[in-house]
């Protein structure tokens, strides 16, 4: 049994919340802005009632043994201020965030070596603040190392069920890119606010390969294993999706929020200049997103 407060109960939150209660051992606690009553969580083995605590206030939070953390990535210094609390025991932090900047995102609020890096790969949907539709099995990865072997723990019973396959990587840094590769084109769908069914022409695949093509770059750059078929393969692969399929930066366009650009694209750019990498689609991507968001006129 672990105490774990989830950070953030949105559609990654919820979904998480349901693994660890269907894990059947674990004191929860669902860390939110506003109250919640209740979490339930409709997955395709059946309804979850989540059995946790609910906090909203930071300074009144318990200690923890782990803090998973589900908030978006621009939300990383108000989703520091539980830290204090849920970590006065040495707790360590699980960052289930897009991007491969995990680490540099949260350095100036945890200890490097009490950060954890998650990929999570899950087709889920809020549908209301205390309701999550979860419609396929999790994928999650977290590097070989002591804290991504303790944090795999957290899920081992439920690891014997089919709703989550989690994987401890000796290839950590290729996980990460290969996720930005297929993330690195959801611009394009969010820039023509159409579903993924706007990639099937021509021109906009190859705007699509080009994307993935340039993070791939940068990658491998970065040490990632990533083969040179990577933006075909990408591009098959939202080709295969229902051409309704809405990305989350489409989501968070279409709802008038915020968008991860800046940890998607923004981060290819921004590290593709550190290795002298061109990245010319991702730039004008990452551009018309930010002034799409921009208040100045
Ligand atoms: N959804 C997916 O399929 C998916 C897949 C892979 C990775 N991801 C990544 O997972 C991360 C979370 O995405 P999501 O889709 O789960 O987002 P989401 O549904 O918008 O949930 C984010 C939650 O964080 C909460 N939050 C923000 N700041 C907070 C704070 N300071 N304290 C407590 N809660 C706070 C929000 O609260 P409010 O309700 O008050 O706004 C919201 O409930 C993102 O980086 C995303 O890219 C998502």
């Amino acid at each position: 049994m672990a105490r774990v407060a989830v950070v953030g109960a949105g559609a990654i939150g919820g979904a998480l919340a349901s693994l660890l209660e269907t894990a059947g051992k674990h004191e929860i606690t669902l860390c939110t802005r506003s109250p919640l009553d209740a979490l339930e969580v409709d997955t395709p083995e059946g309804t979850v009632l989540v059995h946790a605590r609910n906090e909203c206030d930071a300074k009144r939070a318990k200690a923890v043994d782990w803090v998973l953390v589900a908030t978006k990535t621009y939300d990383a210094a108000s989703t520091a201020q539980w830290f204090a609390e849920l970590c006065a025991d040495g707790a360590p932090v699980a960052v289930f965030q897009n991007g491969v900047e995990h680490r540099e995102r949260f350095a100036p609020y945890i200890s490097r070596d009490r950060l954890l890096p998650v990929v999570i790969d899950c087709p889920v949907e809020r549908k209301a603040a205390d309701r999550v539709h979860v419609r396929g099995a999790a994928l999650i990865k977290v590097e070989d190392s002591a804290l991504g072997r303790g944090f795999a723990e957290l899920f081992s019973d439920a690891g014997a069920k089919p709703n989550v396959k989690l994987e401890v990587t000796g290839d950590f840094t290729t996980a990460m890119w290969w996720k930005l590769c297929v993330n690195a084109p959801g611009a394009l769908s969010a820039l023509a606010m159409k579903p993924s069914g706007v990639l099937r022409s021509e021109s906009m695949g190859r705007l699509a390969q080009g994307m993935v093509a340039e993070c791939a770059a940068v990658g491998r750059a970065e040490g990632a294993r990533l083969a040179e078929s990577l933006p075909e393969e990408i591009l098959a692969q939202y080709r295969r999706q229902p051409p309704d399929s809405v990305n989350s930066l489409l989501a968070d366009r279409r709802a008038g929020r915020r968008t991860e650009w800046d940890a998607r694209n923004g981060a290819i750019v921004r590290i593709g200049k550190k290795h002298g990498i061109e990245t010319p689609l991702n730039s004008m991507a990452a551009a018309l997103l930010e002034a799409m968001e921009s208040e100045i006129v």
